[in-house]
This record gives C-alpha cells, sequence and structure tokens, in this order.
C-alpha cells in the first residue's frame, strides 16, 4: 500500500471517530457515515457498502456506488467473509470461484466481516474498478475504522 492511501486511512479514521462518536445515533447511522466518507476520499473505491447477515443469505445495507445485488446468496466473496469470520481480499475477482459480479466493472474487492460477540451480523464490502486494488495492507487501518461500529452492534 502507498503512502499516500496509509496516510489516508489514519486521517479517514480520524474524521469519522468524529462523526460517529459525536453524532451517529445507530448502527445504520455509523454504517451510513463510514461509506460515504471512505467513497468519497478514496479515488480506488469504485462501490463500498455493508450486507447484512440473514440466516445463510446477506442483504444489502448502506452502500455507495452503483446500484448493488439486494441478496446475496450460496456463494461469493462476502459469504466467504462471513464464513470464515475474517478478511477476504481478491486481487482478482474473475480468480475467486463463485464471485458475485454485482457490477461486471468490479475487478477487485476486499470483505470485512463485522463481528458482535464472536458472531458476524454484516459484511463490509469495497469493489474497485482496477484490478490488484487491494492486499493485506489495506485490513488493519478499514479494520481499524469499523471499531467504531462496536457501540452499535
Ligand atoms: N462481489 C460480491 C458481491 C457484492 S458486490 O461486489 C457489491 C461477492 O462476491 O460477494
Amino acid at each position: 500500500m502507498d503512502e499516500r492511501r496509509a496516510a489516508r486511512y489514519g486521517r479517514i479514521y480520524e474524521q469519522l471517530r468524529e462523526l460517529i462518536e459525536g453524532t451517529s445515533p445507530n448502527l445504520t447511522a455509523a454504517m451510513a457515515t463510514i461509506c460515504a466518507v471512505l467513497h468519497a476520499k478514496m479515488p480506488h473505491h469504485f462501490w463500498t457498502g455493508f450486507y447484512f447477515v440473514a440466516g445463510d443469505r446477506l442483504h444489502v445495507g448502506p452502500y455507495q456506488g452503483a446500484a448493488a445485488c439486494q441478496v446475496l446468496e450460496g456463494g461469493g466473496v462476502c459469504l466467504e467473509a462471513v464464513r470464515t469470520k475474517e478478511a477476504v481480499v481478491v486481487p482478482d475477482v474473475d480468480a475467486f470461484p463463485g464471485h458475485i459480479a454485482c457490477d461486471a466493472r468490479s475487478r477487485s474487492e476486499i470483505a470485512i466481516p463485522v463481528l458482535a460477540n464472536g458472531h458476524a451480523v454484516a459484511v463490509f464490502d469495497v469493489d474497485s474498478a482496477t484490478p490488484n486494488q487491494f492486499s493485506d495492507a489495506d485490513v488493519e487501518p478499514l479494520q481499524r475504522i469499523l471499531s467504531l461500529l462496536q457501540p452499535f452492534v
């Protein structure tokens, strides 16, 4: 990850901490605020959003970007993150078996589960229209941002 992106993550975390700790009334508001700020400030983000866990399916939550799949089921990157409770980094979506293409322009992706008491309750997902946009180095700064949701889960 380049230094510019690392510095941006730091600034975005501070801005979101202030916004969420100061004013977010609930989980949906905090998620929407995270999407809005990250999507606006990260030029490589093509789609930025959340899915909520609903049994063995996922239902779309707050997001920014093109209209997305309303329901995910049967496989894919987001369900893999929920199943493993671990971040899933996909440098090339065509190389990920079962990848669900809500938008054919998506080329790389990262999905990070939102955990509550050890259970995945949602998943945060970012798509890029450029291949190879995510690596393991993106996981920790994004998890730090997602930790701002913990008071609401
Ligand atoms: N590609 C995801 C589907 C969600 S969209 O990218 C918004 C997946 O395989 O789970």
